[in-house]
């Protein structure tokens, strides 16, 4: 697919005050630092769009961008850093799930998951909480580039052999890299199949 336009249209902290739209909508989310805003600039094939840092909790509310006037790509704030208060925690928790519930043009979450480590309880977590929620999502493995191919290739092997013990059907997988754009065709042409429906 090709991105003619990609365009931030407004950030968030309730759902109900989102786009109100039947435009299908893809939701970012994973841990902090996961790179969900750096994968939004990569298929968006733009450096600025998403806000970017080197220190996790970078995004705070929900942020829509429309692309191609079609569909919007979700950045979400991140989960899973230690820092991050109990309150905090507990808005964050509210924040999702509120967000979750209430846009019934969520075509999809894409659940980042760092491919360098080991399968981390915040993440299994969540997805469990995707499941019992009824909510449609694929993984992502991101920062391919900053390991060997066979290391992530085991470390996902690893991964989905966790979400056996508790899932009958896998998962749709992506691998990606913002540096190297690893995934950018697979990952669009997924968003594109889903829009024709
Ligand atoms: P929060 O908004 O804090 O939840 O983080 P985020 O998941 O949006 O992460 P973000 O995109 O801000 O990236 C975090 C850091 O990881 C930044 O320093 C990025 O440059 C770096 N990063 C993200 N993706 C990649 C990648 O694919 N490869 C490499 N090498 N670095 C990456
Ligand atoms: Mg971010």
């Amino acid at each position: 697919m090709k991105i003619k336009e990609a365009k931030f249209i407004c950030s968030n902290t309730r759902a109900d005050l989102c786009p109100t739209t039947t435009l299908p909508e893809y939701a970012f989310i994973g841990r902090s630092n996961v790179g969900k805003s750096s994968l939004i600039n990569m298929l968006t094939n733009h450096l600025k769009l998403a806000k970017t840092s080197s220190f996790p909790g970078k995004t705070q509310l929900i942020n829509h961008f429309l692309i191609n006037e079609e569909w919007y790509l979700v950045d979400l704030p991140g989960y899973g850093w230690a820092k991050v208060s109990k309150d905090s925690r507990e808005a964050w928790r509210k924040m999702i799930n509120f967000y979750l519930k209430k846009r019934p043009n969520l075509a999809c979450v894409f659940v980042l998951i760092d491919s360098r480590l080991p399968a981390q309880k915040v993440d299994l977590e969540f997805i469990e909480l995707l499941g019992t929620m009824g909510v449609p999502f694929v993984l992502i493995f991101t920062k391919t580039d900053k390991q060997s191919a066979p290391k992530t290739d085991s470390n996902i092997a690893a991964f989905m052999q966790v979400l056996k013990e508790s899932w009958e059907e896998l998962p749709t997988m992506f691998k990606s890299s913002s540096t190297s754009k690893e995934g950018r065709e697979e990952i669009l042409s997924f968003i594109e199949e889903i829009n024709k429906r």
